[in-house]
Order: C-alpha cells, then sequence, then structure tokens
C-alpha cells in the first residue's frame, strides 16, 4: 500500500488534523498498524498451508485449492469508518472494521470448507469472534460461503497485539458465481439488473446442487479406491 494513499486520505477535508505534526503521528501510526495486518494475515496463511500439507499427506488431496488475501486500501477504510460514522483514527479502524486484513480461502469440495473452518478455529491461539453460515444459510441472491472473524496475536519485540482477520471460505465454484455477482453489485453503469439478478440467483442454485453432486460422486469414488 502506498504512503501517497493515506497521506491523501489524511489532507482530505474530513480528516485533516489541526497540527501538522499531528499528521505526521497519524502516518506513522497508520503505516504500523497496516504492517500489523499484514503480520497477521501471514500469520493465518501460513496456519492454513500447513493444515493444507497435513491433510494431502493422507490420500494425495489437497482441500484447499488457492488462498488469496489483502489489506483493504486506505480510501476504502476511510469510505466504511465514514458510512459507520465514525472518527479516523487507528482505535476505530482495530475497534470498528472487521474486513480490513482478509483471506480468502477457495476449498475443494463443500466438506472441505467445514473441515478448514473447524481446524482452523479449534486452534488453541485462535480467537473466534463470529462465524456466519452463508452456505446453510444463503443470501437472497444466492450468495454462498462461510465466514469467519477471528482474532489472532501477534508478536513484536515489545508487545502482543490481537488482530482481527475475516476469513471467507468457499468452494471453486461458489468463487466463480461471487466473482461475477460482484461485478454487478459494483458496475454503477449497469441500470437495470432484476434480470440478470434473476439468472445470478438460478446460477447460484445450480452451482451449489453441482457442489454437492460432485462431492457425492468423489465419496463413490473414494468408496471404490480404499
Ligand atoms: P460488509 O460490511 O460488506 O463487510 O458486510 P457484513 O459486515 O455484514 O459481513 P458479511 O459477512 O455479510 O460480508 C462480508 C464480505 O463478504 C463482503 O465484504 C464481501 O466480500 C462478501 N460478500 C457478502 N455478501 C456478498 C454478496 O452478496 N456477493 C458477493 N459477491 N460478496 C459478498
Ligand atoms: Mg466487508
Amino acid at each position: 500500500m502506498g504512503n501517497s494513499d493515506f497521506q491523501r486520505m489524511v489532507l482530505t477535508e474530513t480528516v485533516l488534523p489541526k497540527e501538522p505534526e499531528e499528521i505526521f503521528k497519524q502516518i506513522e501510526n497508520f503505516k504500523e498498524l497496516m504492517l500489523t495486518y499484514n503480520s497477521a494475515i501471514r500469520e493465518v496463511t501460513t496456519k492454513l498451508e500447513i493444515l493444507n500439507d497435513e491433510l494431502s499427506l493422507d490420500d494425495g488431496k489437497n482441500p484447499i485449492q488457492f488462498i488469496k488475501s489483502r489489506v483493504k486500501k486506505p480510501l476504502s477504510i476511510v469510505d466504511k469508518l465514514q458510512r459507520l460514522g465514525k472518527e479516523i483514527n487507528v482505535e476505530s479502524i482495530m475497534g470498528s472494521l472487521n474486513d480490513v486484513a482478509g483471506i480468502r480461502v477457495i476449498a475443494s469440495f463443500v466438506d472441505d470448507v467445514y473441515k478448514i473452518a473447524d481446524m482452523l478455529v479449534k486452534q488453541d491461539d485462535i480467537f473466534l469472534v463470529e462465524a456466519k453460515d452463508y452456505i446453510k444459510n444463503p443470501k437472497p441472491n444466492g450468495y454462498r460461503s462461510y465466514h469467519l472473524i477471528i482474532e489472532v496475536p501477534v508478536f513484536f519485540s515489545q508487545k502482543k497485539q490481537w488482530i482481527r482477520v475475516e476469513v471467507q471460505i468457499r468452494t471453486v465454484a461458489m468463487d466463480f458465481w461471487a466473482s461475477l455477482e460482484h461485478q454487478v453489485k459494483y458496475k454503477k453503469e449497469l441500470k437495470d439488473t432484476k434480470e440478470i439478478e434473476r439468472e445470478l440467483k438460478e446460477c447460484a442454485d445450480t452451482i451449489a446442487a453441482t457442489d454437492v453432486q460432485m462431492m457425492n460422486i468423489r465419496n463413490k469414488i473414494d468408496d471404490i479406491i480404499l
């Protein structure tokens, strides 16, 4: 993340602090905070990779296809805090935002999603803040995914800090769907989206049925091989 992004953010009217030294202090604190979120992402990603390696030992199959991660962009952080009516500072970011550090885990099959979530949350240095099962309870638009908000300890030379991370776990098919749906949601030029939304909902349901069917086929194959 560029420093200039944050400078631009601090220099916008709504954020401008009274004293110039205050600006530099805020920039330093912000840089440190973003470093911390990055470290938290690295920790959780490593945990997931280790679990994936261990589970692959059994049968040579990876429950995790791939992992994506990102730290929320400074301007998106400001947008969200303003939407929530919060002040723009480090305390608000840490206190009010759950998704500054975001990890997306793409799993092979639906049962892998639950296996991964369960094994991660069971680790004794992970604190579970919230779990939302949009696979059992899909959103009205058809969105399916398993969401976790967790806290992990990040260790520095002088302190230990608990940092929030949002983990979204979904199958390849669910991820494929969510990427397209996301485009519809955020393309402002798209005016009448009723028909597209209807088609997307239909696809979401087809995908969900196919995901289950694929898992059942895999189970049958496993029964024959083992
Ligand atoms: P946000 O304030 O948007 O983060 O929502 P929330 O705090 O109510 O949490 P929720 O679990 O509903 O959503 C968190 C994240 O999941 C979003 O930021 C998106 O990345 C993703 N997500 C949730 N709903 C949808 C959806 O309908 N479509 C797509 N494509 N992504 C979604
Ligand atoms: Mg979010």
